[in-house]
């Protein structure tokens, strides 16, 4: 049999993706329970052919040039904004991403911290554990209503669009933006296009469902928070840069807006202190593709993708097939 192909996994993902590598490619996993140091990863990327990142890591240039075999880049990730793809790309590294697969649970926790924040689920929770329950108050916990409020989706992709469909049951009026129109979910949930001045000012909640970009950085700053109603709730499950940190702590904490939730941060890991004081975001730790079936479907693909480029073969998703038309 011909060499086995040496591929680096950052981190212990779902097994199921070394049964599909294994037979095929030598495989050195970092399976401390822990993210790869930036060191390690320097070190141990210099002699592979192959690697499945995570999107907690910076694949930037210094990473390339050091990955001296390397034909694949396979993100076990759909954003891809901590690649430098442009530059992978101009050496002929293929990126793959895992689109699709993560929709649906991604669209469920974007509406987990809708009702969670609205309803202020996890301040009765805490509430009951620090002072007990003390019995049904008139006054208790009053949040707000759903049923046939406004919902802005900002990046009608697939899963700005799960998270409008599952508004039906609300019978929310949507309103979208997104530089393409998108038809289907026009036609399904009677959404409107909307500039994003009209959106985020006539909308009582956004959500948002961009890929992070120079173009999408910062996007929701204080000029945009100041537009909101200041009965509006605010949820990002894509990534934390789109909404300026600091400006949001200002308009949670001055009451511009009612409340947010929160799945990814602008620093992450780090959380900001400020919002660990705030009452009225609630928070969660990055897991908005974080059910069992998902992430080991994620663990397939990032598998498969890895093995078609590095066996000549179309991989599922590829981020620059330009990169595969070539050779
Ligand atoms: C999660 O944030 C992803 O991009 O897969
Ligand atoms: C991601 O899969 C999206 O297109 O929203």
């Amino acid at each position: 049999m011909s060499k086995k192909f040496k591929v680096l996994i950052t981190r212990e993902i779902p097994s199921n993706a070394f049964e599909i590598l294994s037979k095929k490619c030598e495989l050195e996993i970092f399976n401390k329970n822990e993210p790869i140091s930036r060191s390690a990863l320097k070190d141990l990327i210099r002699d592979k052919d192959g690697v499945i990142c995570l999107l907690s890591e910076e694949i930037d240039k210094e990473i390339v040039d050091l990955g001296k075999n390397l034909r694949v880049i396979s993100s076990y990730a759909v954003g891809y904004n901590n690649i430098d793809v442009e530059y992978a790309t101009k050496k002929g590294i293929a990126v793959t991403n895992t689109p699709g697969i993560l929709t649906d649970a991604t669209a469920d926790l974007a509406w987990a911290l809708l009702l969670g924040i609205v309803r202020r689920i996890a301040e009765g929770d805490r509430m009951i554990r620090s002072t007990g329950f003390k019995g049904w108050g008139p006054l208790l916990l009053l949040g707000g209503d759903l049923y046939g409020k406004t919902l802005g989706i900002i990046g009608a992709g697939r899963i700005g669009a799960a998270v409008a469909k599952r508004s039906i049951g609300w019978n929310m009026k949507i309103l979208y933006f997104d530089r393409n129109i998108n038809s289907e979910l026009e036609r399904e949930c009677n959404a409107k296009q909307a500039d994003l001045d009209t959106l985020v000012s006539e909308s009582d909640f956004v959500s948002l469902h961009l890929p992070l970009s120079e173009e999408t950085h910062h996007l929701f700053n204080r000029k945009t928070l100041r537009q909101m109603k200041s009965s509006a709730f605010l949820v990002n499950t894509a990534r934390g840069a789109i909404v300026e940190e600091k400006a949001l702590i200002q308009a949670l904490r001055e009451k511009w807006i009612a409340g947010a939730g929160l799945d990814v941060y602008e620093f992450e890991p780090e959380v900001s202190e400020e919002l660990l004081k705030l009452e009225n975001v609630l928070l969660l730790p990055h897991i908005g593709s974080a059910t069992k079936f998902t992430r080991e479907e994620m663990a397939r693909i990032a598998a498969e993708n890895l093995l078609a480029v590095l066996e000549g073969n179309q991989p599922i998703a590829v981020v620059n097939p330009e990169v595969l038309e070539k050779s």
